[in-house]
């Protein structure tokens, strides 16, 4: 067996390639994919600003049974079909002004080439062997299933309805043929299992070497990363099959027909991170340059989702080491939820990169993922209130205030710069600050360069407004204020540039300058020279897109009878009528603190919508609403309104979907102040507010 040499690390070299994981062409680009591209063209544009030679390379991943799947199903050739997403995603990056040095294709033969290239030297390392497996073929269609077509439940966590490469609940590689009780995903029938004889990487191997690199603190890995390589090496690596059965949308394997009397294919997963060198090999012979210089001598820094991480942790090290390519730098990041749930069609919370386009601008979606962006592994969630504010009020209203304010008002006073006050104190905290942003972006922490971006437009806001130069625009020392502004302005077009690059564009334009590129080093306070009129920076968010409705359905009830519960000691069951909504029965856990003289007749406010359940053999189809501050328990009445009144919170509807307990029980409603708050909204009816007196403040609502 091939002695395999210890990893190793460079240290940043002038050559960077920077690459975010080559997505499939199989399906349009939606804003979850967009959080990794933004982030690493995030990066990549901070180093080209700081003057580093960085490549920002991707490339369309073409290959795999999914991609032959649904071009089959539409008629298509498979090659024809990754052709027409490659196309529409380069629009779509484009579009949200994520800009690739490269974008390639992994069905290219550059990209076959560099795949022969590494099995071939795997294979006269002796890490590459064959053997008769059992695989799994759906006799209905007549085909081998590959893993992902095939459904079941995950031998490791015991996770329902996994597909058969990898499970979303524990992250680990799978086998199809070790899923519990498979269906075939094509077609639901049972797959039967047969003899194959495939090709296998001695992954195992590698263990040691690649415990070594992720205990290397210079390997800048990741805590939470560092600890799921720790249990995938500790549980034992698998040699990894690295052939699929025709058909298949793939790379031939070199004498596999010869070897085992059928045509077999590379497995689309070790091809497509091959496909990050081709395309800066695609690159770099457009550009007389030797790819070499990047990936052997320079330093690669790969973005990817959680989701792949076993890949580009594991087989992907693996493979480089076996070619003596020194290994990358990797930063891993969560996935996008939508107001708090995972992207759903059927909430009307997936947006495609499209579709969001056609609702707001691609620098808002730019500068929210910014402001969400460190290196920690966490989802971040695209909340739409939280984004209509982080746009109106710091972006528009901080940022994009100041440098249109400023501006506009030397371009309409005096036409340009020709004084700059000499803050001195205003100058050198602005200096510190500056290099701590320097930091900040280096370190990917785009959540810290952007807090620290808008401190400093702050500090200018708060300057400009201390100097009111309208009160005496021609004052020699006005002007010098204005000056000092306006390059605060410029600097902060600089430094923000990553992240909003039409943003800056548009302040250097105001400055008379058309830039093509943005260098820090224009970062300073000596500018002086002539203004034009500016243009709308950024703009509001005027709307959200999905009307956000409130969970329960609240209803104000008449309490027309109350009893005890025949088999509970602390329940009542009580008659409510709801006029329009029908009467009901509802049982109330409120005995402990009411009689009935004390319910009867009251109206209350109830919730309908809850799934109906039987407690303690009482069927319950509402639920009164009561506030508990762990002494009390007061149910809340709204006397004023009528029966049958739906009750809100604030301008939110109510949804009427019938919702579970344990949905219900997630909900949080508090009382301040003697109102019933959710989210900052007052619970009222239409005629009036709902107080609650004689509560302790911050009591719960249940
Ligand atoms: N083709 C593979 C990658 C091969 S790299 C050699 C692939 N493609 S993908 O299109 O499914 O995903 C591309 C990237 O988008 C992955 O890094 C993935 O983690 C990321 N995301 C896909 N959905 C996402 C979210 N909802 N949120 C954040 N990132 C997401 O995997
Ligand atoms: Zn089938």
């Amino acid at each position: 067996m091939a002695a395999t040499k210890p990893p190793s690390i460079v240290k940043p070299r002038d050559n960077i390639v920077i690459t975010a994981a080559l997505p499939y062409a199989n399906g349009p680009i939606h804003i979850g994919h967009l959080l990794e591209y933004i982030q690493a063209d995030i990066y990549s544009r901070f180093l080209k600003l700081t003057g580093k030679n960085a490549l920002y390379i991707c490339a369309s991943d073409m290959h795999g049974t999914p991609i032959e799947v649904n071009a089959r199903k539409v008629g298509k050739e498979p090659e024809k079909f990754a052709l027409e997403f490659w196309k529409e995603h380069q629009v779509d990056f484009s579009n949200y002004l994520i800009k690739f040095d490269n974008y390639y294709q992994t069905h290219s033969s550059e990209n076959k080439e560099l795949a022969e290239y590494f099995y071939h030297t795997l294979k006269q390392k002796k890490l590459i062997y064959r053997k008769k497996v059992q695989v799994i073929y759906c006799p209905h269609c007549q085909r081998y299933l590959p893993d992902r077509y095939v459904k079941g439940t995950c031998p490791h966590c015991g996770a329902q309805d996994q597909y058969g490469d990898i499970c979303e609940k524990c992250n680990k590689a799978l086998k199809g043929t070790n899923l519990i009780s498979p269906s075939c995903s094509l077609c639901g029938n049972q797959p039967i299992q047969k003899e194959s004889e495939h090709y296998f990487f001695r992954l195992s191997t590698f263990s040691a070497p690649l415990k070594a690199w992720f205990n290397n603190p210079d390997s800048g890995i990741q805590p939470e990363v560092r600890n799921w390589l720790k249990e995938w090496i500790n549980k034992g690596l698998e040699d990894w099959c690295v052939s699929r059965d025709a058909p298949y949308f793939g790379f031939e394997i070199p004498d596999s027909k010869r070897e085992t009397g059928e045509k077999k294919y590379f497995y689309v997963w070790l091809d497509a991170p091959i496909g990050y060198i081709s395309s800066t090999q695609n690159y770099c012979a457009a550009h007389k340059l030797k790819w070499e210089d990047y990936w052997r001598k320079g330093q690669v820094y790969h973005f990817i989702g959680k989701d792949i991480a076993y890949f580009h942790f594991l087989f992907w090290p693996a493979m480089l080491m076996a070619v003596e390519i020194p290994l990358p730098k990797l930063t891993v990041h969560g996935f996008i939820t939508v107001n708090g749930g995972k992207m759903s069609k059927s909430r009307g919370t997936f947006f495609t990169a499209k579709d969001f386009l056609k609702l707001y601008s691609p620098e808002a979606l730019r500068f929210y993922y910014a402001a969400h962006l460190d290196r920690k592994l966490i989802d971040v969630d695209l909340n739409f209130e939280d984004f209509k504010s982080a746009i109106n009020t710091v972006l528009v209203g901080n940022l994009g205030n100041f440098c249109y304010r400023v501006l506009t008002f030397a371009e309409k006073n005096y036409g340009g710069v020709k004084e700059i006050a000499a803050e001195k104190g205003i100058i050198l905290e602005m200096k510190t600050q500056i290099k701590e942003i320097n930091k900040n972006y280096s370190e990917m922490d785009f959540k810290s360069a952007v807090k620290n971006i808008l401190n400093l437009s702050d500090i200018g806001n708060a300057y400009f407004q201390k100097s009111e130069p309208w009160k005496s625009k021609d004052d020699k020392n006005t002007k010098a204020a204005v000056g000092l502004c306006i390059n605060i302005a410029r600097d902060l077009a600089v430094m923000v540039s990553p992240i909003l690059p039409k943003f800056s564009v548009e302040v250097f334009a105001a400055c008379g300058e058309k830039k093509e590129k943005i260098s820090w080093k224009e970062v300073g306070f000596t500018w002086k020279g002539r203004l034009s009129p500016v243009r709308i920076l950024v703009e509001k968010i005027e709307k959200l897109p999905l009307a956000v409705k409130f969970p329960l359905h609240m209803v104000v009830g008449k309490i027309t009878g109350v009893k005890n519960h025949p088999h509970a000691d602390s329940l009542y069951l009580m008659k409510v009528d709801f006029g329009t909504w029908g009467k009901r029965q509802a049982v109330a856990g409120l005995k402990k603190y009411l009689s009935p003289e004390q319910l009867l007749n009251k109206k209350a406010i109830f919730v309908i919508n809850l799934k109906p359940a039987k407690l303690r053999g009482e069927m319950s189809e509402a639920m009164v609403l009561a506030a508990d501050d762990k002494v009390k328990v007061v149910p809340l009445l709204a006397e004023k309104s009528a029966v049958g009144e739906e009750v809100c919170f604030g301008d939110m509807d109510n949804s009427t979907q019938e919702i579970t307990f344990e949905e219900f029980q997630k909900l949080r409603m508090d009382v301040l102040k003697g109102r019933v708050i959710y989210q900052e909204k007052k619970l009222k009816s239409k005629v009036e507010e709902i107080l609650i007196p004689n509560v302790k403040e911050g009591a719960q609502v249940r």
